[in-house]
């Protein structure tokens, strides 16, 4: 049997293979109210039907100015839970799970005149005053909450891509002198909080994306980045997506799986369950992926939206049946 298409359990969950929906902003809502639209039901509907195991729903604002773009999803309000309601049942229709990215774009967000980040030297930025700390690790709570309410099976919070969790971490983004800035234990504090905050009302798996590679020399290294990983896996973490770079402008060498070996490195040195991600296309290339044991998951982004039939296609590549419907099945296609 291709690892690929093998079970995954973590936790209370069982996915039904190794394929996840990478998440990716649609850019879609309506009237920049944050609500789910009939276009996103379609949308990650097929993917379920196209046979991913996890289809994960794009970063998520936990508040307005959260939000990289006004057309994004929104959980900042109870408003928001039929919409995602709707998509859980959807997605939960045909086999596979569903999971919620939740994000805050601190200082990248593209919807306010008043971005947040942890520190500021420009004016127009406003430093997060501990109080807004406070409040920030409450609005992931209340978040996750609410994902709970909708019957999203999976939580994955969004420390990637120079967004406000990552730019915490970092030692470029975040000049702050109070407990939380300065040394590695200070920037990872409020993911720390944020983690224990969540875990205390959603009692899934919870995963994690972080940006493994600043692509600056004076950003995290390796070891700090193993160093946040094996804190997460003691608070409970139970997957890290490990994607790179999106907090500095830099010239990333791009190809086939230019981001597995991060994942390798932090499943290596954390040993814990990793995500891998970035132009993985073929199935052949997945199965290598995993049965080298450089990562457990696979995430497709890109390919996802060009073909919603992806697993299929990877599942016929690889000679194995899978479960669909009567009409889909190989000899009726
Ligand atoms: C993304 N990506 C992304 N990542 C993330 O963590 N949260 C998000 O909401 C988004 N949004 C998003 C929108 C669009 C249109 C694209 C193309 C990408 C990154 C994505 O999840 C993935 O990591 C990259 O696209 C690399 O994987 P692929 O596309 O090469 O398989």
């Amino acid at each position: 049997m291709a690892k690929l298409f093998e079970p995954l359990t973590i936790k209370n969950i069982t996915l039904k293979n190794r394929i996840v929906m990478s998440p990716m902003c649609m850019f879609s809502v309506k009237k920049e109210d944050g609500l789910v639209t009939p276009f996103h039901i379609t949308h990650y509907e097929s993917r379920a039907v196209g046979g991913t195991g996890l289809v994960m729903i794009e970063a998520t604002a936990i508040e307005p100015r959260g939000r990289i773009q006004p057309t994004d999803l929104g959980i900042w309000s109870d408003e928001h839970i039929d919409g995602l309601h709707t998509l859980t049942d959807r997605i939960h229709a045909h086999g596979a799970h569903a999971a919620i990215q939740l994000g805050h774009a601190g200082n990248k967000a593209k919807t306010t005149d008043t971005p947040i980040a942890p520190s500021s030297e420009e004016p127009a930025i406003t430093a997060m005053t501990p109080t807004m700390i406070d409040q920030l690790i409450d609005q992931f709570k209340v978040a996750a909450i609410r994902a709970r309410k909708a019957g999203f099976d999976i939580i994955e919070l969004h420390a990637a891509h120079g967004y406000l969790l990552n730019q915490f971490l970092s030692p470029l983004s975040n000049k702050r002198t109070d407990l939380y800035g300065g040394t590695k234990e200070n920037r990872y504090r409020i993911v720390q909080q944020v983690i224990d905050a969540v875990k205390s009302v959603f009692h899934g798996p919870i995963f994690v994306r972080i940006s493994a590679d600043e692509y600056h020399e004076d950003g995290n290294t390796a070891e700090d980045f193993i160093y946040f990983s094996q804190e997460m896996k003691d608070q409970g973490v139970d997957l890290i997506d490990v994607s790179t770079g999106g907090l500095v402008n830099a010239a990333i060498n791009v190809f086939p799986g230019y981001q597995v070996s991060h994942a390798e490195m932090i499943k290596q040195g954390a040993n814990i369950l990793t995500g891998a991600v970035g132009m993985i296309t073929e199935a052949k290339h997945a199965e290598e992926i995993l049965n080298n044991n450089r990562a457990d998951l696979i995430f497709i982004g890109r390919e996802l939206l060009r073909n919603p039939y992806w697993p299929r296609a990877a599942s016929e590549a690889l000679d194995v049946n899978i479960d669909a419907p009567t009409a889909y099945k190989r000899g009726w296609t």
